[in-house]
């Protein structure tokens, strides 16, 4: 179709065609808006200036440097110094102050903090949870029912060496395998579980005289008469609504067949005495801290 511009008059004014006519239908040549051509225009000039001060085109070697002399890399490498200068006299500080007194130093608390926080995801988080949430077998440590102490000192002496970790100095206690060992007959884990359950506050429970005088025969030097855990020997509380092991009537009875006697590992010879001092202040202030 051969093309020829013609003028078509709108009803409001005469604007050139393009020459593109379909079925009577004919496509207008108008111009473009003027304030539109002009940010046109300014971008093109301010990409321009930018191309020119910043680093931009690429080349075989290298790339255009920018006349600025602008580097984003630079200045990452110049923070990333200062902080780990930084960092390591905070680090230092803390390994050399008692935990109590790292806590007081708001400067050093905020460090102990940011890497406690990175060094219990790395470590800890498999096995308790993400914020210490715990899970079967492995303690809250959010929650605030401490087996073996939640003082600042008492977590990081928990840190150092482990529960039955094999680590010489670890914190050891065993409980009885009153059922694989034959120290209780069945019915009388039966029973003594009736006991424990109302301890738990498990729903439908029913006090048992012959279970409480099983408990205070058999348990109660561990767990305290009143099932109120005894941390000394890591025994944790009965009495109870956060439970290591599951808060059911089957996970009582399993635990006094045959005890899990759960492995804590030790990390002394794993994580510097500044980063162990740093977790334990981070798990202190997951919301359990005493
Ligand atoms: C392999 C699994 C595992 C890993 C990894 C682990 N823990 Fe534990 N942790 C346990 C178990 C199991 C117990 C409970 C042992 C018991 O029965 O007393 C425990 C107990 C504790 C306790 C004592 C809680 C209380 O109530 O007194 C603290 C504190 C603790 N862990 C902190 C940590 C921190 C911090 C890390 C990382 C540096 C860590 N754990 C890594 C398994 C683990
Ligand atoms: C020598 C001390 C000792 C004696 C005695 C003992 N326990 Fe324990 N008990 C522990 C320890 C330590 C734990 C936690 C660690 C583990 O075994 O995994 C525990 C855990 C438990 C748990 C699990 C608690 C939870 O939070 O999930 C129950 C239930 C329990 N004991 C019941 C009993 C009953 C019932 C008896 C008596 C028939 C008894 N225990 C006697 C030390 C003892």
């Amino acid at each position: 179709m051969a093309l020829k511009t013609d003028k078509i008059v709108s009803p409001k004014r005469e604007v050139e065609t393009t020459g593109h006519e379909w079925d009577g239908l004919a496509e207008l040549n108008n111009p473009l808006p003027k304030w539109w051509l002009y940010i046109f225009a300014a971008c093109i000039v301010v990409a321009l200036v930018q191309m020119l001060l910043y680093p931009s085109i690429p080349g075989i070697t290298g790339y255009w440097h920018g006349l600025l002399g602008y580097s984003t890399r630079a200045g990452v490498e110049r923070d990333v110094k200062a902080l780990v200068a930084e960092r390591a006299v905070s680090m230092d500080r803390i390994a050399a102050l008692p935990i109590a007194d790292v806590v007081r130093d708001p400067g050093l608390l905020q460090v102990a903090n940011t890497s406690g926080h990175i060094t219990f995801a790395n470590n800890c988080q498999p096995c308790h949870g993400a914020g210490g949430a715990g899970a079967p077998g492995y303690p809250a440590l959010a929650a605030g029912a401490w087996i073996w102490g939640g003082k600042l000192e008492d977590i990081e002496l928990t840190l150092i060496h482990g529960i039955r970790s094999g680590d010489a100095d670890a914190r050891m206690s065993a409980m009885p395998h009153f059922g694989a060992d034959a120290i209780l007959s069945p019915a009388e884990i039966q029973t003594v579980a009736d006991h424990v359950a109302t301890l738990y506050g498990i729903a439908g429970a029913a006090p048992s005289a012959k279970g409480a005088e099983l408990f205070a025969a058999n348990c109660a030097a561990c767990h305290g008469e009143a099932g109120e855990g005894n941390r000394s020997v890591g025994a944790p509380a009965l009495k109870s609504r956060v439970h290591l092991y599951g808060d059911t009537r089957a996970a009582i009875v399993a635990q006094v067949t045959n005890p899990r006697q759960g492995v804590m590992p030790f990390w002394n010879t794993r994580l510097d005495p500044a980063t162990i001092k740093s977790v334990a202040i981070y798990v202190h202030g997951l919301g359990g801290g005493e």
